[in-house]
């Protein structure tokens, strides 16, 4: 009896409580009904008279240690738990709740891999211009009502006026400058107008304009280039027109109209019953902009393009008021998947 005594005595020190499983594993051992105290107990009848009392007394001890370490390391585990140091990795975890890419930069994306698979390469440059690159460079006169188009955010900079730029053709301004033909660019990027906020307009949006500069580039390569996107961007059964227009920069220029894919052409409230929507506007690079940006218009020519992201965003999920790109409501933008 004494020497049992003494093993369950250094059984009951060693035992490692860490968790509320071994907590558990502890009370059964020792303080359960099948446990060793009640085993102890059951012991103590065979003990002769003379000693009983004495074992009684230490099985009590025992019984005593065995409870104080089980309430101790109880307590403890208990106060663990609030304080997060102990994790149940048995629990439910909590619901991720994963986010959804803004569709103007779904849209921005697949405009770009579009052109990325016929050799355009990306080109980006600062939304605060000057006016060289906004306007002069681009065929703009001085004064010349054309700048009246684009009604600019001017901006006072110590001596210079600079301004939001209207447009990222002035991005091209700086391609050109920099390179020689060819030059195969695309420039997407966040562009500013001073017009009131409505369903229609906002004061700020966001384009990707096109620039293709070669020996011999004719308006049939422009049409083909633009041909291709429509199709690429909606479905095979998209065809496009082109109506004369007018940019400085630009000679000839053109507005492009792309088959409506809603009611197929045959007319709809989404294409006023015309059965075209207008995407972008483009056209031959004039040559008085080559010249200005250093490129000999004898030898090279080119076309350029450029085309609002909201616009394209708008007819690919039929988004009717401008204003939600930029509310940032959680409800209108988790509505968008896929892409890249
Ligand atoms: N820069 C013009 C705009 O912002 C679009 C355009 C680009 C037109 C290139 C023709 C050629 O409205």
């Amino acid at each position: 009896m004494k020497l049992e005594l003494e093993k369950v005595v250094s059984e009951i020190e060693q035992f490692v409580i860490a968790n509320p499983v071994e907590l558990e594993a502890f009370r059964i051992r020792f303080l359960g009904s099948k446990g060793l105290l009640k085993e102890l107990y059951g012991l103590l009848k065979e003990v002769p008279n003379e000693e009983k009392r004495e074992a009684g007394q230490q099985v009590n001890n025992l019984r005593t240690k065995a409870e104080a370490k089980h309430a101790h390391f109880k307590e403890q585990l208990e106060s663990d738990v609030q304080t997060d140091d102990y994790i149940d990795l048995s629990r439910p975890s909590e619901p991720l709740s994963i986010g959804a890419r803004h569709p103007l930069s779904l849209v921005r994306s697949e405009i770009i891999e579009i052109f990325n698979r016929i050799g355009y390469i990306i080109s980006e440059g600062p939304e605060i211009e000057d006016d060289w690159h906004n306007f002069s460079a681009l065929n703009f006169p001085p004064e010349h009502p054309a700048r009246d188009m684009q009604d600019t955010f001017f901006i006072e900079k110590g001596e210079e006026e600079m301004a939001l730029r209207t447009h990222t053709s002035s991005v091209q301004v700086r391609v050109m400058e920099n390179a020689t033909p060819p030059i195969r660019t695309i420039s997407p990027g966040r562009v500013y107008r001073n017009e009131a906020i409505s369903a229609r307009a906002h004061c700020f949006f966001h384009q990707v304009e096109g620039l293709y500069i070669d020996k011999d580039v004719s308006f049939a390569d422009l049409k083909q280039t633009l041909l291709y996107f429509a199709k690429e961007m909606f479905g095979e059964k998209a065809k496009i027109r082109m109506r004369p227009s007018y940019f400085p920069f630009t000679e000839p220029s053109a507005e492009v109209d792309v088959s409506c894919s809603i009611c197929g052409g045959e007319g709809c409230n989404v294409c006023k019953h015309t059965g075209w929507l207008e995407i972008l506007g483009c056209g031959m690079v004039d040559p008085n902009v080559l010249e200005a940006c250093g490129i000999d218009s004898k030898i090279y020519s080119g076309f350029a393009f450029g085309m609002g992201i909201e616009r394209i965003t708008q007819l690919k999920y039929r988004v009717n008021d401008l204003r939600l790109y930029s509310e940032n409501d959680i409800r209108f933008l988790k509505q968008f998947t896929g892409g890249i």
